[in-house]
């Protein structure tokens, strides 16, 4: 028994074939069809141009043949009662083709060629625009399309309209596709570009910063060199002194002219250059000694027992030839002493670089330059404040100056590193913090705080 038309629309309306996006399958498996349910010989998918004046064949079957994308089009200014009717975006029912006012311009170049007597097209709809029809042609005598068969043709070409959307939706998600594709690559490719900035960044950051600690070291070397220079000076000067005088009484000596009062004399005189040549020797001895242990000149990564105030203040000492080139007065304020298990290496890079930016940052328009420091033990806390009496930090750079590469002074052969090491140093190596103080309307003035080891950092401060 023939399947009722009810069971063939069903069929068709559940196959996956509708839904899958294979656009030429579902026409094909929609004409097949309306061919079995009409039982007609022809049936066609034809669709409009984009401006509705010309419709070309999309799919045709005639018989066992099937053809696609054919290049039968048909023309308004050729057809225009046929599009008139198409316009009206009704079914074309022509149960007398031959005759019909609708299809009758077709009569002498097709359908009376063809044997075509009946046609019956529904129009394709696609979000509410039609973008076709199905047109279905019966071979024979006439035929009477009753109400059944109008709404069965409809209701395939409804189902071409859905397969319509579910293949733009494919096309959608292959564009999705292609362009999420594109990106990743995109995304790829710009990751291994920042990679590689960011690895030479880093490379060159630790250059600078290798090449900043250097030079606050030279700064240290040279005042050390500068320190014990005058020493050494006294002391050349006082035994070259001293071996002229024995010279000199050698000479008395073999001619016989030395008497009691001048050897006495010459006593006395020796043992006071020696004493000289002692106490600054001596002095030189323990500038040296002194310079060894702060950390700066050997390795700033040592831990060690030290006194602070004795220590700043021999830093301070180290860089007295550029504070004094500068006509800085650079005061260490008087105050018990502070013993420390901790790294002086960092302390006295931590001193150098602020007095550095002091010189190079504050002073443009000061003339009686100063530095204070002042050192404070509170319970559990040494503080070291630092201020000068410059110009200040300016509000709006106070959140960047610790970062690293930060400065004002690009022109001038700033590296900004200067304070990033500050910050890095206290923060990591000492294990303390280091704030700005809030007032910089008379200068720049720095706090840093140093737990001491094993105690717990006060929450309030
Ligand atoms: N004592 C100071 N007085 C005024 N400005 C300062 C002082 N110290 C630092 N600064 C500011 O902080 C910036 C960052 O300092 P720093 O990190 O040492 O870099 P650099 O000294 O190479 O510029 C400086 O460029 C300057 O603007
Ligand atoms: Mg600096």
């Amino acid at each position: 028994m023939a399947k009722s038309l009810y069971d063939i629309l069903l069929d068709v309306s559940k196959s996956s074939m509708i839904d899958n996006g294979d656009l030429h399958a579902a026409g094909l498996l929609i004409l097949s069809a309306a061919i079995d349910g009409l039982r007609i010989n022809r049936a066609g998918i034809w669709l409009f141009s984009e401006d509705k004046q010309v419709i070309c064949g999309k799919m045709l079957i005639s018989g066992d043949s099937c053809e696609l994308d054919t290049s039968l089009c048909l023309a308004r200014s050729d057809f225009p009662r046929y599009f008139d009717s198409l316009d009206s975006e009704r079914a074309v029912v022509a149960n007398d083709a031959q005759t019909n006012e609708n299809t009758l311009e077709f009569s002498d170049s097709y359908l009376i060629p063809l044997g075509i007597s009946s046609m019956l097209d529904a129009p394709i709809r696609h979000r509410g625009e039609m973008l076709g029809i199905i047109c279905c042609e019966y071979q024979g005598d006439m035929r009477q399309w009753n109400n059944e068969e109008i709404a069965f043709v409809s209701a395939l070409a409804d189902t071409y309209g859905r397969a319509i959307s579910a293949s733009q939706r494919n096309d959608y998600e292959q564009q999705l596709k292609e362009i999420n594709e594109q990106l990743e690559q995109k995304i790829n490719e710009r990751t291994n570009v920042l990679q590689e900035t960011l690895h030479n960044l880093n490379h060159t950051q630790a250059k600078l910063i290798e090449s900043e600690k250097l030079a606050s070291i030279g700064r240290l070397v040279s005042g050390l060199a500068h320190e014990i220079n005058t020493p050494l000076g006294i002391a050349v000067t006082s035994s070259s002194h001293c071996t002229s005088e024995l010279k000199r009484v050698q000479q008395l000596y073999r001619d016989e002219a030395l008497n009691e009062e001048e050897f006495a004399q010459f006593l006395a005189g020796l043992d006071d250059g020696l004493d000289l040549l002692n106490a600054n020797l001596n002095r030189a001895a323990t500038l040296v000694h002194n310079f060894k242990l702060s950390g700066s000149i050997h390795n700033a990564d040592e831990e060690e027992q030290f006194e602070l105030r004795s220590y700043i203040d021999l830093t301070l000492k180290s860089l007295q030839p550029l504070l004094k080139k500068n006509q800085i007065d650079c005061v260490l304020l008087p105050g018990t002493d502070i013993p420390l298990n901790s790294y002086p290496g960092a302390i006295a890079q931590i001193i150098t670089n602020l007095i550095t930016n002091s010189i190079h940052h504050a002073f443009h328009h000061t003339t009686e330059k100063q530095i204070r420091i002042e050192l404070t033990q509170i319970s559990q806390q040494t503080r070291i404040r630092y201020r000068d009496n410059g110009c200040g930090i300016a509000e709006d750079i106070r959140p960047k100056i610790f970062e690293p590469f930060f400065t004002t002074a690009r022109l001038t052969g700033g590296s900004g590193l200067g304070l990033s090491i500050v910050y890095n140093l206290v923060t990591q190596k000492l294990g303390g913090d280091i704030v700005l103080d809030d007032d910089q309307s008379q200068g720049a003035g720095f706090e840093i705080r140093i737990p001491k080891p094993g105690s717990v950092p006060p929450s309030s401060a």
